[in-house]
């Protein structure tokens, strides 16, 4: 301390970590040492190749969804994340939840596997009532709904329909589960209901991936009438929809239609939702809701992956959403969107045209931005990267062949301070790949 002038809590600090890095040996009673070296790496490498072998051809491949998880540098200028910035999480609301949740007797026991009877009622009420709670179990977010769903509801080898373009992680999840993915084509309106019943009878499906409400990426709302027709479709060949509605508290314009699952009387949808979207994605607390004997299914999946979501998580997200704060948090989140989808949105239209951009989303997180002709968005994605600029190729959410070269940019993290220059900068990625003849 008197040598470099620093307080005994700093010395304190200094020694912790220290510890915690394996320099220092910390003996309760004896005093502090210094640690063991570790052992020279004088053997032979691990000869790890009998791996190969042993697990065969990869069933499953989650590299998009590797590069959405993947940790920006924080001079990234972050446009393929799909979940809330800091600075939009309610974080003082969250942390006043966890700190009421850690006092609870009994927050670190066993919970039971379907969730807290509070928190399902509350899930449930957000359906607009088109479950009972008793029909909500309880989840650590939405991946884990639908990646449950598909083990749950169709065998390995059976078909899965989806639309394309689609959520990457639902991809990811079908190939895990070992289903085959069909897809389905969209349009401005999302899924093609024609289409969508010659995929049921062509396949023999039984089972349809859907986001109905400001799709991830297109960000396409189905209108009524289709909705009604993916019902019907779904009830002809006696299929499950599985409702991905994560965007819900993301209308932007007016508000979001009713749920599929609020006109579906004989269980055909099992609709998940979370609030790691419209919270923080830390707070993996979601739901899955399910009548009849899907229900059973589905809360035995869950069980067998990981038992139940922790107490602390569900206090917490039951604090959180009871807190008179959070209709506040919700109503300030949809002006902050509508601001950054705005001002993304001209920017894109100044630099790459405005036929990159024909239609605004009404809600969701993303701008699907379409390329000039012949332009490869997977080079534009890894040029981009080069200039500290994050966006993500439209190929990775599309099952088969793309009808076209697109962009994902997510309005939700575009800085309105670098959003004019950053999109400059993209437009020049996209004419230096223009120049760059295709093979
Ligand atoms: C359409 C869609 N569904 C589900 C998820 C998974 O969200 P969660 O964090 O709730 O697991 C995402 C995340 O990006 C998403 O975009």
């Amino acid at each position: 301390m008197a040598e470099l002038r620093v307080s005994p809590v700093t010395i304190q600090k200094a020694l912790d970590t220290l510890v915690r890095d394996g320099v220092l040996d910390a003996r309760p009673g004896l005093g502090t040492f210094v640690a063991e070296p570790p052992p020279a790496e004088t053997a032979a490498p691990a000869d790890l190749a009998w791996q190969s072998l042993a697990l065969g051809p990869a069933r499953a491949s989650a590299a998009g969804l590797a590069g959405l998880l993947a940790l920006p540098s924080p001079a990234a200028r972050t446009l393929n994340v799909a979940y809330l910035p800091e600075e939009m999480q309610p974080t003082a609301l969250i942390a006043a939840a966890s700190a009421r949740a850690v006092r609870r007797p009994g927050i670190w026991g066993r919970m039971p596997a379907e969730g807290l009877p509070a928190l399902r009622a509350w899930f449930a009420a957000r359906t607009d009532h088109a479950y009972h709670p008793r029909e909500v179990t309880v989840c650590p977010g939405t991946q884990a709904g639908i990646a449950a769903a598909f083990r749950a509801l169709a065998a390995p080898g059976e078909p899965l329909l989806v639309e394309t373009p689609t959520y990457l992680g639902a991809l990811a999840a079908a190939h895990a589960a070992g289903l085959r993915v069909v897809p389905v084509p969209t349009d401005a309106e999302g899924v093609r209901p024609d289409l969508l019943r010659e995929a049921f009878q062509r396949s023999g499906a039984r089972l349809f991936y859907c986001q109905p409400t400001f799709s991830n990426p297109a960000g396409t709302v189905l209108p009524p009438e289709r909705r009604r027709a993916v019902l019907e479709a779904a009830a002809l060949a006696g299929a499950f929809v599985v409702e991905d509605d994560w965007a819900r508290d993301f209308a932007i314009d007016g508000d979001p239609p009713p749920s599929l699952a609020s006109a579906d009387r004989d269980g055909h949808v099992v609709q998940v939702r979370s609030l790691t979207k419209c919270a923080a994605p830390g707070l993996r607390v979601g739901a899955i809701c399910a009548r009849g004997a899907a229900l059973e299914r589905l809360r035995q999946a869950r069980m067998a992956d990981d038992f139940f979501v922790p107490g602390i998580l569900q206090e917490t997200a039951l604090e959180l959403v009871s807190a008179p704060g959070w209709a506040r948090h919700l109503r300030a989140l949809r002006s902050g969107l509508r601001q950054r989808r705005d001002a993304l949105a001209a920017a894109v239209r100044r630099h790459l045209g405005p036929e990159a951009l024909p239609r605004l989303p009404a809600g969701g997180l993303h701008l699907w931005v379409a390329l000039p002709p012949g332009v490869s968005d997977l080079a534009v994605e890894q040029r981009a990267a080069l200039r500290d600029i994050l966006v993500t190729a439209g190929r990775h959410w599309h099952p088969a062949e793309a009808a076209g070269a697109f962009l994902r940019l997510s309005f939700a993290t575009a800085d309105p301070a670098w959003v004019e220059p950053c999109m400059a900068a993209l437009a020049e990625v996209v004419r230096e790949v223009e120049l760059v003849p295709t093979r």
